[in-house]
């Protein structure tokens, strides 16, 4: 569509001020830099700034993403957490290939971060739902669970929904089946800072064997 491509020509991205990153400065983990960034995203008020897309590589081992919430950064082990259910595609893909990368970007910023690594899952369906940081609607949703199958339409989502809702009010520990933590243990990050000159800035940081971490630049 011509509209499109003359729009995708005249609009390229990153083409703003934004801020000035100085690898020489940052701190020896990976897991600390992320913190200082996405706090300094927070104060900006990047929305939803602790959404991440979570790669896994899918039963026919070809790559899928999709995006969740960040749930923990554990700076002292390099691990980053989200919550899903192990019965969804995502927690069935980790099951049989426990690795996964994942990404951030921020426009606001012109920041990336990117990471990867093997996953560890813990059960947390017998958590109560404070243990699982879980909000009533979040309970809900993990209660009507079903996620991503097919859904014949928006009557049967509510009925399951009401359903739901009831045996949260009746129980409102009630067991969320399937709910799990997943941890990445990073063995590799990147930090990202884009320049509206393209004289983008990278730094990556891999894991050593001794647990420290390596950093160096990468040409952009
Ligand atoms: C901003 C945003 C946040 C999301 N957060 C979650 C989440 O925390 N947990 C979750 O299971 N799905 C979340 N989703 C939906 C997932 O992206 C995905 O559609 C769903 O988990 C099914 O993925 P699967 O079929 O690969 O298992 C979120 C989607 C968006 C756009």
């Amino acid at each position: 569509m011509e509209q499109l491509r003359r729009l995708l020509r005249e609009r390229p991205p990153m083409a703003r001020e934004l801020p000035v990153f100085d690898p020489a400065a940052a701190p020896p983990d990976p897991a600390s830099l992320h913190v200082e960034w996405l706090l300094g995203a927070m104060a900006a008020e990047v929305p939803d700034a602790q959404v991440v897309a979570v790669s896994t590589v899918g039963e026919d081992h070809h790559p899928d993403a999709r995006m969740l919430v960040l749930r923990d950064i554990d700076v002292a082990h390099g691990a980053w957490s989200f919550q899903a259910d192990a019965r969804s595609p995502k927690g069935r893909q980790l099951a049989a290939a426990p690795w996964a990368a994942l990404t951030s970007y921020w426009p606001a910023l012109g920041r990336q971060i990117r990471l990867r690594g093997p996953v560890e899952a813990v059960g947390l369906e017998r958590a109560v739902p404070e243990v699982r940081g879980l909000s009533p609607a979040a309970h809900v949703a993990a209660l009507v669970g079903r996620q991503s199958l097919p859904l014949s339409g928006p009557a049967e989502f509510e009925r399951a929904w009401d359903a739901a809702a009831a045996l949260r009010e009746r129980d409102p520990a009630t067991a969320a089946p399937g709910h799990t933590r997943y941890s990445v243990l990073a063995e590799e990050v990147e930090f990202w800072q884009g320049d509206q000159h393209r004289r983008h800035v990278r730094l990556v940081y891999r894991r050593r064997e001794d647990g420290g971490w390596h950093r160096g630049l990468l040409w952009p």
